[in-house]
């Protein structure tokens, strides 16, 4: 009989076999995940056809411009998981405040924080774009959450993964027993599963930063990236750059053939960029999963106790060589 790649649903059920304590709530998520995938690949395929490009006119909490494909993604991921029943609050890098769930709620036990649209400056050029998601458990039975109970380190994330929108569209992501991904078939509508267990090499010969800002660096990262350069047959140098503006396909590139990203602090902007509850932690389970390496030059991303919602935070991700030569760099011991 012809063989065929398990589809989202049946990876689910066979892995919630599997794992004790696992319940039906958790495979809903992941599926409500993948419907969400469908409705904004759904639109993407039609960008261009359909009012969808361009900003709306507001600024997010971010201090962002707000493109409409970042509200339209944002609105999706709220409406699916208000009617998923298994969630009790989102969160969301479009949203000042979290959305508290309480129709949902004791069934609904989960959290969920998400960037609803990644690679936003990517929306009015048909180049790739994503969305991030992160998982957490809300420990109590008694209570709704409060904004406090989302402040949780990235080590105590149940799952965690992306929505890639590129030539197809892909769902990665991690329950803690290593990295899946899956592919949309545009024909029959399911994700099929086309990557098992993915493991990154622990080297790679490709680098993803914007040196544009490089005057903006800090010297050890400026070092780091400057000795990538230099020819070294041992080291496998010059590394290749390549930065698509969207973190989500550039980590996916690393998972499958390694190198490493980077979005560091500023001089004026030691905070960076990235945001470390809705894309670096949630990218830091996935990588690490694969075998990698997530820090912000000194710590390990998941470890970091969040303060507040929308921190952000400097971040190096990749294969896990790459990742310690860079730390090397930027703490001076290189
Ligand atoms: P978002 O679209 O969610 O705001 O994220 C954009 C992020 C990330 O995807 C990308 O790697 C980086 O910002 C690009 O920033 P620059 O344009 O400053 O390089
Ligand atoms: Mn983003
Ligand atoms: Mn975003």
């Amino acid at each position: 009989m012809r063989e065929f790649p398990l589809t989202l649903s049946q990876f689910i059920i066979r892995s919630q076999a599997a794992s004790q304590g696992a319940t039906g709530e958790f495979s809903t998520l992941l599926t409500q995940i993948g419907l969400v995938g469908k409705l904004i690949a759904h639109d993407l395929r039609r960008a261009g056809l359909i009012p969808i490009l361009g900003t709306t006119g507001a600024t997010n909490v971010q201090g962002e411009a707000v493109k409409k494909l970042d509200e339209i993604a944002n609105d999706d991921f709220v409406k699916v998981f208000r009617h998923s029943g298994c969630v009790c609050a989102v969160a969301s890098e479009e949203m000042e405040r979290p959305i508290m769930l309480p129709e949902n709620w004791p069934q609904g036990k989960y959290l969920l924080l998400f960037d609803p649209l990644d690679g936003s400056s990517n929306t009015d050029t048909n180049m790739p774009l994503g969305a991030i998601f992160s998982v957490f458990k809300h420990g109590q039975t008694d209570r709704l959450p409060e904004e406090q109970d989302l402040l949780r380190p990235g080590t105590q994330q149940l799952a965690a993964g992306y929505l890639l929108y590129g030539s197809s569209t892909m769902l990665v992501f991690t329950v803690g027993q290593g990295v899946y991904g899956f592919t949309l078939d545009p024909d029959t509508g399911e994700y099929l599963l086309s990557h098992e267990r993915i493991m990154m090499p622990d080297r790679g010969k490709v680098y993803a930063a914007n040196e544009g800002n490089v005057h903006r660096w800090p010297s050890g990262v400026k070092k780091y990236i400057d000795s990538l350069k230099v020819p070294d047959k041992a080291k496998g140098r010059p590394y290749s750059a390549r930065y698509s503006g969207c973190l989500v396909a550039d980590v996916h590139r690393l998972l499958l053939s390694g190198g490493v990203y980077l979005y560091p602090g500023e001089v004026d902007k030691p905070e960076g960029k990235l945001r470390l509850l809705y894309e670096a932690n949630p990218l830091a389970f996935v990588v690490e999963q694969a075998g990698g390496k997530a820090s912000t030059g000194t710590t390990r991303i998941l470890e970091i106790e969040p303060k507040t919602l929308h921190q952000r935070v400097p971040l190096i991700i990749g294969s896990r060589l790459d990742v310690e030569e860079a730390e090397a760099f930027v703490q001076g011991k290189a």
